[in-house]
């Protein structure tokens, strides 16, 4: 018989508590909107009692997210845990996720609290939790360091005290996949919980084994895992929900079991996260990497040639890979265009389309090859844009730098309807360009992080530039794309700064940007 396996994604929390990970609230909600076209079954959207910005989030997500649970995380206790509700009681199915630690380290060091006062907070906790709404997720922080005669008797109190789902988190990636499963199989027959009471872990990848760990755990018995797109979470991060999806899919013969993830739909969900967050995965990432499906080797091509089956146990298309090869080119017409993102899976509006293919155009005039990578950019550069009123529009700008002289820029902008002309110079030309924008903008930014990735390869690949500026007390993300890198530079600087005019802008103190992970586990 197949088991349905249920995808429970932490990438908006565990995975945006990961320094260099923290993303704004619309970011977050992008990738929710994206997490549920994947087809996971839960979303945590984040941390309510962390911060008033991690609080807005999951507001908002839970507001506008249909089809998948929407949880928050809330330590044991009654503020963190009304919190926590406020922020997801208006989503269609929400979820309290509460946690406290089980380990003699953690409860005698982090919370000085004795093994009893520990299974009270628990049983409180989870009662409090469940008085509010019907989904309660119960989890044993460092539960693989944990006694599994004490684990035997918290769960039992949670389950009793209306917990739904019980979580075994191998916190600190310390756990084997031998002793994983033999723990589930142990949870699963002592502890006294009620018919439907489901069985969850959440595996960190400190040794590099939490997907394998994962997969042990659903082999015991585990009907719930937790994971992240692209395996991103704290420290060496979490389990990666692609790689666990596929081994199910591709090894169906190992687990008999399924999950309601729309596979074709991994590799936009990971382009996305990179976007979002401007960090790449390495070349050789299982699933998502540049080079998983990549033979170099002349033995390999071979063998790909006559039978593809010889070296390739998926196909690249079954997670969504698009094609590198040529796909569209000067000449094609926007009927081609529009078909080949459907192809793709976007559905755009007519406006929408008009407005991609006018990039596309101006794309194809600079660029020998367009492929579905140089799309799906275009496509997102739009998609970024789009969504934020344009208070100052960039129409010209020059850039003169070198070894040997002061880099100087100039930029001609338009400002609520009046055209500015600014020049500035800089270190170098970025800092030269952003000080020109900034002169002609009446924008005191200052800027906190800036990245560059090539989206495809070649000298003419385009070029893809996420930023984050603050002004005052306000900061924002902005991302760019062009074959200048120059000229995605200021998009993406562009990009932030109308967020930060139209008060579109995250508050200092709410910006879950590095470092927010501090405050929100000090207990
Ligand atoms: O790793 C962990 O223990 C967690 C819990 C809060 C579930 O993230
Ligand atoms: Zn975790």
């Amino acid at each position: 018989m197949t088991r349905r396996i249920r995808i429970f994604d932490t990438t908006l929390r565990d995975g945006e508590q990961a320094p260099g990970f923290g993303m704004t609230a619309e970011a977050k909600l992008e990738v929710a909107r994206q997490l549920s076209k994947l087809g996971v079954d839960v979303i945590e959207a984040g941390f309510p009692a962390a911060s008033p910005g991690d609080f807005e989030a999951v507001r908002t997500i839970a507001e506008t997210i249909t089809g998948p649970t929407i949880a928050g995380l809330a330590r044991a206790n009654e503020d963190d845990i009304r919190r926590c509700y406020e922020a997801v009681k208006g989503a269609q199915k929400p979820r309290i996720h509460t946690f406290i630690a089980t380990s003699p380290i953690h409860m005698e060091y982090k919370l000085r609290k004795k093994p009893e006062e520990v299974v009270r907070a628990a049983r409180e906790a989870v009662a409090l939790a469940r008085s509010l709404g019907p989904e309660v997720e119960f989890s044993a922080e460092d539960a693989t360091r944990s006694d599994w005669n004490f684990l035997v008797q918290i769960f039992t109190v949670a389950a009793r005290a209306g917990a739904t789902i019980l979580n075994v988190p191998d916190t600190v990636g310390y756990t084997t996949p031998k002793e994983y499963y033999d723990l589930i199989r142990y949870l699963i027959e002592h502890v006294d919980a009620p018919e439907g009471v489901q069985f969850s872990v959440h595996c960190h990848n400190d040794l590099g084994l939490a997907v394998a760990n994962t997969l042990a755990a659903i082999e015991a018995g585990a009907t719930q895992v937790e994971c992240t797109i692209n395996g991103i979470g704290e420290r060496a991060g979490n389990a990666a929900l692609e790689e666990i999806v596929m081994a199910l899919r591709v090894r169906r013969d190992q687990w008999g079991a399924t999950t309601a993830i729309n596979t074709r739909e991994i590799y936009r969900t990971s382009r996305l996260l990179q976007s979002v967050t401007g960090i790449q995965v390495q070349p050789n990432k299982a699933i998502v990497g540049a080079n998983a499906f990549a033979h170099e080797s002349g033995i390999h091509q071979d063998g790909m040639l006559k039978h593809r089956d010889t070296y390739e146990i998926m196909k690249p298309e079954d997670v969504g890979v698009p094609e590198s090869s040529l796909v569209l080119g000067k000449h094609s017409g926007r009927a081609a265009f529009r078909a080949r993102l459907e192809h793709l899976g976007y559905q755009l509006t007519d406006a929408e389309i008009d407005s991609a293919f006018r990039r596309f155009k101006e794309l194809a005039d600079r660029k020998r090859t367009i492929t579905d990578h140089d799309l799906m950019a275009i496509v997102g550069d739009e998609q970024a844009h789009r969504t934020v009123t344009e208070v100052c529009r960039l129409e010209s700008f020059q850039v003169v730098a070198g070894n040997e002289r002061i880099a100087t820029a100039s930029v001609r902008l338009v400002r609520e309807g009046e055209v500015v002309q600014e020049a500035a110079s800089g270190d170098g030309p970025i800092s030269a360009l952003y000080h020109a924008i900034d002169r002609a903008a009446r924008f005191e930014g200052q800027l906190l992080d800036y990245r560059l990735n090539a989206v495809t390869e070649g000298e003419d690949a385009l070029g893809e530039v996420t930023v984050r500026v603050r002004a005052g007390d306000r900061v924002a993300s902005g991302r760019g794309t062009s074959t200048d890198v120059i000229e995605a530079s200021a998009r993406a600087y562009m990009n932030a700064m109308n967020k930060i005019l139209s008060g579109a802008a995250l508050a200092v103190s709410d910006d879950p940007a590095p470092g927010w992970q501090m405050r929100a586990y000090g207990d």
